[in-house]
């Protein structure tokens, strides 16, 4: 081997070795080629999911934007709606006929869900009024119930926290009774009783210094609770005249069937059907604390 052509092998070795780096190279260049389109793919699918979310997020957004635009400040609306609530309630409708005979229903035992709703019911289809008696161990149970017969108009009055007989009671259970169940009725309603059912009709000197609150007894007792029978209360019931205060219970069933042929019966003879302090209204009667009350008359 002379040195031209160690040299020249050398020379054919080292264009063979640039020859082979240069196939190498070029794969390498579509590899890399290969691999930024991938990347790029990827960084454009990427960019692709990232508009639509920002776009679902842009447009939750622009839903909220509106929900908080349609509905007033949150801060705004708790503290006017009650006040809303006892503006657009009229507790003596003033477009009553003085002239016009009323009655005052009554219910007493109460608010009983099944029966109470039934009887609040009818007299809203005939935009009539009636006073319910409640007791106030009842009034938590069925709140929603004396809430609806209070927000139709209703008037709501006390028949005491245990239906106890305050004529048998000391000081302080008359004083417990009445706060307690006041108490239960104005967690309800916001307002408390202004009348007095004493239960079981008995009325002692100690109750009219105590219970601080007129009490109102009947003129006409239905019976209901006794006969359980529609033709019997509505028997009884054919005897009312102008100025009644009628005694009902909405516990029995039987009372919101009479109560539903009573109540359009009433209206076609002419009466209007009110609650005790639209009676009082409109019959120029001041309630005073302590005292009992039979009729309108
Ligand atoms: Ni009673």
């Amino acid at each position: 081997m002379d040195f031209g052509e160690k040299r020249n092998r050398k020379r054919w070795k080292q264009t063979e070795g640039k020859e082979d780096f240069a196939g190498n190279r070029s794969r390498l260049i579509m590899l890399n080629a290969a691999v930024i389109l991938i990347v790029v793919v990827i960084a454009m699918a990427v960019q692709l999911v990232r508009l639509n979310r920002t776009g679902t997020t842009n447009d939750i957004k622009a839903e909220s934007v509106v929900k908080t635009e349609q509905t007033p400040l949150p801060t705004e609306e708790p503290t006017q709606e009650p006040q809303e609530e006892t503006e657009e309630r009229e507790d003596v409708r003033k477009n009553l006929n003085p002239d016009k005979p009323m009655v005052a229903l009554t219910f007493d035992d109460g608010p009983y869900d099944k029966v109470t709703n039934r009887i609040v019911k009818t007299l809203a289809k005939y935009e009539a009024r009636a006073t319910f008696f409640v007791v106030g161990n009842r009034v938590a149970k069925y709140s929603d119930t004396l809430k609806n017969a209070y927000n139709d108009g209703n008037e709501i009055g006390t028949h005491t926290y245990d239906h106890g007989d305050l004529s048998k009671m000391k000081k302080a259970g008359i004083l417990w009774e009445m706060k307690k169940s006041g108490r239960a009725i104005q967690d309800v309603l916001g307002v408390k009783p202004d009348l007095l059912r004493p239960p079981y009709g008995n009325v002692n000197d100690k109750m009219r210094r105590l219970v601080g609150l007129p009490m109102i007894y009947w003129s006409i007792d239905s019976e209901d609770w006794k006969s359980r029978n529609v033709k019997k209360i509505l028997k009884r019931c054919k005897e009312i005249q102008d100025g009644d205060i009628v005694l009902m219970h909405d516990l029995y069933p039987t009372t919101a069937d009479a109560i539903e042929k009573l109540v359009p019966k009433l209206i076609k003879k002419g009466f209007q059907l009110v609650t005790v302090e639209e009676l009082f209204y409109y019959r120029g009667i001041e309630a005073q604390a302590g005292k009992v009350y039979y009729s309108g008359k």
